[in-house]
């Protein structure tokens, strides 16, 4: 089976790469590099041994994808594309409607145009808006999102859906991924954001190397134990591993199927910050600050459903989670951006 893996070089992409080259799928990578470095493809190659196929190409741009799925014999899409940065998302919804929604609604039609009728969407647990419960199911009803990010997600659910639904020859998989950390064991490959990081442990790793100074606690007045927000993080290796389920699901002819990707766990701010110094030896200073807006107290997954039906559990844990963080941190303090091996 050949699937095309749109941001494929990404984080989440590049790391589910690996994982497909090594389950025996062949793979072609779409990415216009807005967010990722064409190195991390490089790194793939040198775990897995083969080539990866790269068309540095837009999901805007209808004639690139229609030259890819013209000379590619695709099966399948895995569908990570997409910009994610929720701060951005504020500041420039139109671009986030643009190009996540504008640039799906692209895909989705080149692919029906040549038969090609099987996707995996990454969707997010933002979708759940202020949880109605946890551990959060998959029956919990969305929820209100607090930025055009997650509107994205949230609306693209529901086209997809609605495609399924009108053409029951579709089989869509909405991955709904909690909180994703870590790196590939090699520490070779990892999360490379852009500037000052949004999230958690690309903020913790980047004080430990000494790139920035403190971390900022952002509110320790929840309603959790300690009072910092309590999230899912989930080991992205786990998460990659999800995707070779889910095409398995999509071989089986699935219809409309959707999972949470998460592990069960819940760990606050302050949780993260312990693991992050026992596992690094690193000692990361911090300061209580305001709530960040938007943010909600607690969110963590009840993952059964991926279990019995994909046969999926996250197996790795958070010390691994952040060991792995650390060393691809560590040998690779500026990211993909001084590697020699590209
Ligand atoms: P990432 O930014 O590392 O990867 C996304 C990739 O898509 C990048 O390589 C980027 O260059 C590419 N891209 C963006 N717009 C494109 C376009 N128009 N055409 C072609 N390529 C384009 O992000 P990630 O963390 O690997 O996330 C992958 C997917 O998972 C995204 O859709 C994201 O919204 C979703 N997701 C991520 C998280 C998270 O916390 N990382 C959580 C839930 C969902
Ligand atoms: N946090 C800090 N300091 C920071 C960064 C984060 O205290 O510098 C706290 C946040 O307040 C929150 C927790 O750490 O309590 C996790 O924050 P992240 O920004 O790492 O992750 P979020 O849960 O806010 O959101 C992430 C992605 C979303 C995705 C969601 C899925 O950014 O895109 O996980 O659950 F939708």
């Amino acid at each position: 089976m050949k699937i095309l893996v749109t941001g494929g070089a990404g984080f989440i992409g590049s790391h589910t790469v690996v994982e497909l080259q090594q389950a025996g799928y062949d793979v072609v990578v779409l990415d216009n590099l807005c967010n990722s470095s064409e190195k991390s493809l490089k790194r793939v190659e040198a775990i897995t041994g083969k080539q990866v196929p790269f068309y540095r190409a837009d999901i805007l741009d209808r004639n690139a994808l229609e030259t890819i799925f013209s000379e590619e014999h695709i099966d399948a899409v895995i569908h990570f594309a997409g910009l994610k940065a929720v701060p951005e998302s504020v500041k420039k919804p139109w671009e986030y409607y643009e190009n996540n929604i504008a640039g799906t609604l692209t895909l989705v039609d080149v692919m029906r145009k040549h038969n090609v009728k099987n996707i995996i969407f990454s969707s997010s647990a933002t979708v759940y808006g202020t949880p109605a419960f946890v551990p959060i199911t998959e029956a919990c009803p969305k929820g209100q999102c607090t930025n055009p990010y997650g509107w994205t997600k949230s609306m693209l659910e529901q086209i997809l859906t609605d495609i399924q639904k009108a053409d029951p020859e579709w089989n869509v998989i909405l991955l709904r991924y909690f909180n994703p950390i870590g790196a590939h064991p090699s520490g070779t490959m990892g999360e490379n954001p852009n500037g000052i990081p949004n999230n958690l442990m690309p903020y913790i790793t980047q004080v430990a190397v000494g790139k920035l100074r403190e971390l900022n606690v952002f509110g320790n007045d929840y309603d959790t134990p300690d009072g910092t927000g309590v999230r899912d993080y989930i080991h992205v290796v786990d998460l990659a591993q999800g995707h070779v389920k889910a095409l398995k699901k999509i071989e089986e002819k699935a219809g409309l199927k959707i999972y949470n990707l998460g592990t069960g766990v819940g760990y606050s701010v302050l949780d993260i910050v312990k693991n992050f110094e026992e596992a690094s030896g690193v000692k990361i200073p911090y300061v209580i600050r305001e709530r960040r807006p938007g943010d909600i107290d607690t969110c963590y997954a009840d993952a059964s459903l991926a279990r019995e039906e994909l046969g999926w559990e996250a197996g790795r844990g958070i010390q691994e989670m952040c060991r792995d963080a650390w060393r691809w941190q560590k040998n690779n303090p500026n990211g993909y951006e001084d590697a020699a091996d590209a």
